[in-house]
């Protein structure tokens, strides 16, 4: 075993083992295994908490852990985000209606590795300015993925997810960020999405963290409802979230979180 390697950065961030792939690469699958089987149920008519039920459901059949039932008194398998929910969304009554988008948000722990991944939803048939929202936050954590490598910074990653966002004319939220995970679910680095090329800790082999761009149609702002979790967009703008878990390589990355059934981006198709 390399001795660089279980480790912890200046910055904090711990550097795993090559074994611990293999712990990651799990509890990435069957997390995004459950948003792959959650989505033929996601229509116009059916609640947030339906959802969430099957989600739990899954969790159960499954036999992993949820990561957020517990989680800082979050009481839910998932978080359900829809429109200009940012994220957080808590799953409730709330009824879909045709054209609502929404995201979806699972953590499971699996042999204590967390797997944290998020995508959209549409129930029914988007409105072409909401599908294109949903396009430009997936192109952009794809961009920031591409940035991913040895050598490379954080901010270039924020960079690279920012620059493509501004040039669609749509605004990346501050306010939240990704994370370092891996045996915790938030660890060190915040993971900006936004930034500038070669600022921030430098990626090395073994770091496993979230990227998770949330991005706004209109303003950035967001504002915490009083239920404590709920995050919206200020000015009421639609709002969109992909996220993947990663680890980085010696050459790039390794997502851990990719979809079995190929269904990550247009999961309403
Ligand atoms: N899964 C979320 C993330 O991407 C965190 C949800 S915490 C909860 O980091 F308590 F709200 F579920
Ligand atoms: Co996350
Ligand atoms: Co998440």
């Amino acid at each position: 075993m390399n001795d660089i390697r279980g480790r912890t950065t200046k910055e904090g961030i711990r550097i795993y083992t090559e074994a611990d792939f293999a712990g990651m690469r799990a509890a990435g699958r069957a997390a995004a295994e459950i948003l792959d089987n959650v989505a033929p149920l996601v229509k116009p008519g059916v609640t947030t908490a339906a959802l969430d039920d099957f989600i739990t459901a899954e969790v159960t059949r499954m036999g992993v852990i949820s990561a957020t039932i517990g989680y800082k008194g979050y009481k839910h398998a998932s978080c359900i985000s829809v429109n200009h929910v940012v994220c957080h969304g808590i799953p409730g009554g709330k009824v879909l209606a045709d054209g609502d988008i929404l995201n979806i948000d699972v953590t499971v722990i699996v042999d204590g590795w967390y797997g944290d991944t998020s995508r959209m939803f549409v129930a029914g048939t988007p409105a072409r300015k909401a599908e294109r929202l949903i396009e430009v936050t997936h192109e952009s954590l794809m961009r920031g993925i591409a940035a991913v490598k040895p050598g490379n910074t954080f901010g270039d990653i924020g960079f690279a997810i920012q620059s493509y966002v501004e040039q669609n004319r749509m605004s990346v939220v501050r306010d939240f960020c990704g994370h370092g995970l891996g045996l915790v679910f938030h660890a060190p680095p915040n993971v900006l999405h936004y930034g500038r090329p070669g600022t921030g800790p430098v990626l090395e082999e073994g770091m496993f963290f979230t990227i998770e761009p949330m991005v706004n149609l209109g303003r950035p702002e967001t504002k915490v409802l009083a239920d404590d979790w709920t995050a919206v967009t200020r000015d009421k703008s639609l709002s969109a979230q992909y996220e993947h878990s990663v680890g980085v390589t010696a050459d790039g990355c390794e997502i851990f979180t990719l979809s079995p059934a190929d269904k990550f981006f247009r999961t309403w198709e």
